[in-house]
């Protein structure tokens, strides 16, 4: 499918402003460069799904409830973790944006998932997931770890298959890097990535 860059670029801008903008083109280079590597078919759906993946990120807190009542998303009320809650609204908000053939099932679940990943996730989830972490923009100390050790093992990897080990160590490293810093700041830790954690520390391929 071609996408109208222009048009898609055009209407997240009204969203984002500034920092916020350039992550988003930021994640969605690096969606596109995972994707070349690992899922060359779907690149360009990548781009896209980087493109989209923050569209309601900043909407304030209650904005954010009122749509999860209006999609009738469900979440606990006590246990809310703002810093979640745009990747739940924004697959919803995004599709009805621009419409399901553009937002389709495989883009809703990359952004739903965005923030928090899961067990079983598919390949093009976690390069959105993974992109959001490791973007070029990104300049807190972990980030910057986590992308310099990507890629200078993947400058060392020959085959498809070891690529894609490195892949999921990174992946593993970066549930690392979140759950210990939660814990540091005393703050929850989403079912999701306890969960997406000990999928990726025992999975072979995905
Ligand atoms: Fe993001």
């Amino acid at each position: 499918m071609d996408y109208d860059f222009d048009f898609i670029k055009a209407t997240v801008q009204k969203f984002q402003k500034g920092k916020r903008y350039s992550h988003t083109l930021g994640v969605a280079k690096e969606a596109y460069e995972l994707g070349k590597l690992f899922l060359p078919e779907k690149a360009k759906k990548l781009y896209l799904c980087g493109l989209l993946h923050d569209i309601t990120k900043d909407f304030k807190t209650d904005k954010q409830l009122l749509l999860c009542k209006e999609y009738g998303i469900l979440f606990d009320e006590n246990n809310v973790i703002p810093k979640l809650l745009h990747s739940k609204t924004g697959c919803e908000y995004a599709k009805r944006l621009f419409g399901e053939e553009i937002v389709d099932n495989e883009i809703y679940n990359a952004i739903f998932y965005h923030t928090t990943a899961r067990a079983n996730m598919s390949l093009f989830e976690a390069i959105v997931y993974l992109a959001d972490y490791i973007e070029e923009g990104r300049t807190f100390e972990d980030c910057v770890k986590l992308r310099n050790y990507f890629y200078e093992n993947i400058k060392n990897s020959n085959s498809y298959e070891e690529k894609l080990g490195v892949f999921i160590k990174t992946m593993v490293l970066s549930f690392d890097y979140t759950i210990k810093n939660l814990i540091e700041e005393e703050k929850q830790i989403d079912y999701d990535t306890v969960c997406a954690r000990n999928y990726f520390l025992t999975c072979k391929t995905i």
